[in-house]
């Protein structure tokens, strides 16, 4: 599989790892599809895009809509005639512990809201799954190579703080193994499907974390900084051409070893 020709469609593609996602594939040839929740973003990235001569359209969309899904494959096969790579960077966090304590009573004066628990669920997880299932078909039905690319998180071991979004990236790493399993089975040969699980990378989504949790993780990490997007990107690259990769999920956290402050 090139990247040259192909045509990539990428979900929270107007911010962080999605957007260097969009413009690492653009700047190797590839056309690509935007697809995200903010308009502002898009419109940008979609500009960039477009300044350096690339070819690509915007869809603002919800994950969580069955209907949203549908509509942003149409318009894929409509602007390019056919879908070769899905990454699905859509994803929020909702951080708190189930339970908080209240210090005076020794008892629970707070639990984790539902309505964290739903979004993190409806949008990671969910989005996922509605967006890696019509990008599939759309592949099959197409005949082209294919490449299915959901984005764990290395906090699929199970962060503190994070039972919503772990239990999401958790799920999200098995997707590989069940979906080229299940290919296999029913004859479908000409789509793989290879995770990512990030580590700590520099992007929005890490500014509305506890900035005091995130000292701390980096500590444990052992090239001393923070992930770029853009060496996210370029394995996203490495996984379309190096096509003995499928049915896995690979880390790339600079080497966070997480000696304490896990649960395992
Ligand atoms: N930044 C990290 O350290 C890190 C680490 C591991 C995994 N990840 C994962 O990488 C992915 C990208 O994260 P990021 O750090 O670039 O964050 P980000 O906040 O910069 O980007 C996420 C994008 O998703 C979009 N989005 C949110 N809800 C949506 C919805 N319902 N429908 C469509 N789009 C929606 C947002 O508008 C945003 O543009 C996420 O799945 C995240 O869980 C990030």
């Amino acid at each position: 599989m090139q990247i040259k020709g192909s045509v990539a469609l990428v979900t929270g593609g107007a911010s962080g790892i999605g957007e260097a996602v969009v413009k690492h594939l653009v700047r190797n040839g590839a056309k690509v599809v935007v697809v995200d929740v903010e308009q502002k973003n898009i419109d940008r990235v979609v500009n960039d895009i477009k300044e350096i001569g690339g070819e690509v359209i915007g869809v603002q969309a919800d994950v969580t809509s069955e209907a949203d899904t549908a509509r942003f494959i149409d318009a894929t096969l409509t602007s390019f005639g056919q879908l070769n790579v899905a990454v699905t960077c859509a994803g929020i966090i909702r951080d708190g512990t189930m339970l908080s304590m209240d210090k005076q009573t020794g008892k629970v004066a707070k639990k984790l809201e539902f309505e964290k628990w739903k979004s993190v669920i409806d949008v990671d997880l969910t989005g996922t799954f509605l967006t890696l299932r019509d990008a599939a078909e759309a592949m099959a039905n197409g005949g082209q190579d294919g490449l299915l690319v959901p984005i764990s998180s290395v906090n699929k071991v199970g962060q503190l703080g994070q039972l919503n979004y772990s239990s999401a990236k958790a799920a999200i790493e098995l997707m590989p193994k069940i979906i080229v399993g299940e290919f296999l089975l029913r004859g479908i040969r000409n789509i793989r499907c290879v995770g990512i699980a990030p580590g700590y990378t520099e992007t929005a989504m890490l500014t509305r974390m506890n900035q005091e949790a995130l000292k701390a993780i980096l500590a444990d990490v052992h090239i001393g900084r923070l992930i770029k997007p853009e060496e996210i990107a370029d394995m996203i690259g490495y996984c379309m051409t190096n096509t003995a990769l499928d049915a896995t999920t690979i880390e790339i956290t600079g080497g966070l070893c997480y000696p304490r402050g896990v649960a395992k």
